[in-house]
């Protein structure tokens, strides 16, 4: 009923390891749509390097993200929904859940650098959820790697198979642009910063036309090099794009804004529009007429004075109307929403209607957690991203007796926002903090204390990994659970969790317990 509104939308996130490129292709993004008029406008959604370690003055600039937390804009007859992600690692936790409510991915890699640690944990969760990427190899103005070996190590970092679509002439200095193989032209770098680069079709290579453009030596090596990227790589299909099997490569410089265009019209003819989305009931697909959604973020205002939320979700399906009436599912309650946001480049405004495909923000004061959904009545449960094992561990202890129902409060709803996640140890009761960064402990406390008026205090837990246990030799599963009493916890859901203190002691659970199933994400 409202697949032509369905089908135009394109729905990604950019992702990347920090300085690679992505706030700087975001912006240049933006400005073919005509959605920014001028280049530096989305600075202000960039966690500022100077400030890494003044969290507050991390979530100061968070708070001006949140209008650029979805960036949307039309181009090409196409409605675009750009996802942001927090740029710093402490938080991608929050990366990783807004991964679940995109369609695609384009990933961001500089040439000199490679393939780094944080892209390399994003590209698991992709992988994970099979989901499109496309790679546009960044700074191609610089002195790189050479770009076959990029795309090895490409390969082998990333686990998955890529196919160049396009080509770089030289680089650094000498940088004289790309060969696009897709589109079968030859774009020549202009490197000034505003401009669109010169495009020539040019179908074969091998045509002595070449020399014109570009010097003998480059059209020499460039006859080489598509020789060989064709005989090593098979030809580019678009399914094996839409099933995640292979990521399209793209060469360019964000910055000079050379290959940017190109890399938009690809995108645009081959990245899928919003797909079917799996529930634990059944799959749901955008095209049904009613209207489903789920919350992947939640936002939280750090004003003390305005004690709100925005829960930002995602639309599965159909038409979302301004002051209909949904079903919450969990809390079995319909409601309301007067102001539900939409995000149109740097501005948030209130909202009539949407579709499948397009995020909107609703006002909250506690009554989403991440995942939660909502329908026209039906009893749906979509099903969300499991939790990773987290990498630093506190207990968390209540420093002001007065006020222990506060803190509890305050833990559940901060978990429910999924700031961090929460264990309980089995055998003295004392609940711990698990978190990707120190940063994460900080936020938890401040917030406590001015929005709960709870204190906490933290206190050392030296575990190494929470590891989910499951076994089918009940036996042998009852027999570990009393050997490592002291180390065995809960977490929210109920679930056995075995904190392991080093990975000395791990491996040995490991080996000692062979029937023993050890996951480190939560749901298997
Ligand atoms: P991020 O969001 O992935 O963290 O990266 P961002 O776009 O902020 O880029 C990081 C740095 O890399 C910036 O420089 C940016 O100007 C530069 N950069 C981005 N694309 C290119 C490119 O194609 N070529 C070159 N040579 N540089 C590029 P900065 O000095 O850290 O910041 P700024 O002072 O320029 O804002």
């Amino acid at each position: 009923m409202y697949e032509e509104e369905i089908h135009k939308r394109r729905t990604f996130a950019i992702i990347s390891h920090p300085d690679a490129g992505k706030t700087t292709l975001t912006e240049k993004l933006l400005l073919f749509g005509g959605a920014i008029h001028v280049a530096g406008a989305v600075k202000s959604n960039k966690i500022r390097k100077t400030a890494t370690s003044d969290w507050m003055e991390i979530e100061k600039q968070r708070g001006i993200s949140v209008a650029t937390s979805v960036m949307a804009f039309d181009y090409g007859g196409h409605k675009i929904n750009i996802l942001d992600t927090p740029g710093h690692q402490d938080f991608a936790e929050d990366t990783y859940r807004t991964l679940t409510a995109v369609d695609s991915v384009i990933i961001v890699i500089d040439a000199a650098k490679g393939v780094e640690l944080q892209t390399r944990k994003l590209m698991e969760v992709c992988s994970m959820r099979k989901t499109p990427v496309i790679v546009f190899v960044n700074k191609m103005d610089r002195e790189g790697k050479d770009p076959f070996d990029l795309l090895d190590e490409i390969e082998k970092e990333l686990r998955i198979s890529v196919r160049p679509l396009s080509w770089p002439i030289d680089a650094g200095q000498r940088f004289r642009g790309v060969y696009n193989i897709y589109e079968e032209k030859l774009d020549l770098y202009a490197p000034s910063k505003q401009h669109v680069t010169e495009s020539i079709a040019f179908a074969d290579v091998r045509s002595p036309e070449l020399e014109k453009h570009i010097s003998p030596e480059q059209a020499v090596k460039l006859r080489a090099d598509i020789e060989l990227v064709d005989g090593v790589y098979p030809p580019f299909d678009a399914e094996d794009y839409l099933k995640g099997d292979i990521a399209p490569v793209f060469f360019g410089s964000a910055l000079n804004n050379f290959g940017v265009k190109e890399l938009l019209d690809c995108f645009l003819k081959i990245a899928p529009s919003p797909r079917a989305v799996g529930a634990l009931e059944r799959i749901v697909h955008p095209e049904e007429e009613r209207f489903t959604g789920f919350v992947f973020k939640i936002h939280a205002n750090m004003d003390p004075n305005h004690r709100s939320c925005i829960a930002f979700v995602k639309i599965c399906s159909g038409r979302f109307e301004r002051n209909a009436n949904y079903k919450h599912v969990r809390q079995d309650k319909m409601m309301r929403f007067s102001s539900p946001t939409a995000f149109m480049a740097q501005k948030k405004e209130t909202v009539d209607e949407a579709f499948a495909g397009d995020i909107i923000g609703l006002p909250d004061t506690g009554n989403f957690k991440i995942g939660d959904t909502l329908t026209e009545g039906e009893a749906l449960h979509f099903k969300g991203l499991p939790s990773f094992s987290p990498e630093m561990f506190k207990y968390i202890e209540n420093a002001d007796p007065m006020k222990a129902k506060q803190l509890n409060k305050g833990i559940e709803q901060l978990m429910d926002e999924g700031v961090a996640q929460l264990f309980t140890n089995r055998f003295n009761g004392r609940k711990i903090i698990g978190a990707v960064g120190q940063l994460q402990f900080e936020v938890i406390q401040y917030r406590l204390l001015h929005e709960y008026g709870a204190q906490c205090r933290w206190e050392a837990a030296s575990f190494y990994k929470a590891c989910w246990i499951e076994s089918a030799n009940l036996l042998m599963l009852d027999n570990f659970m009393k050997r490592k009493a002291q180390y065995m916890a809960t977490d929210r859901e109920g679930r056995n969790v075995y904190l392991a203190d080093s990975a000395y002691v791990l491996n040995m659970a490991q080996q000692d317990f062979p029937d023993i199933k050890f996951h480190f994400i939560s749901e298997f």
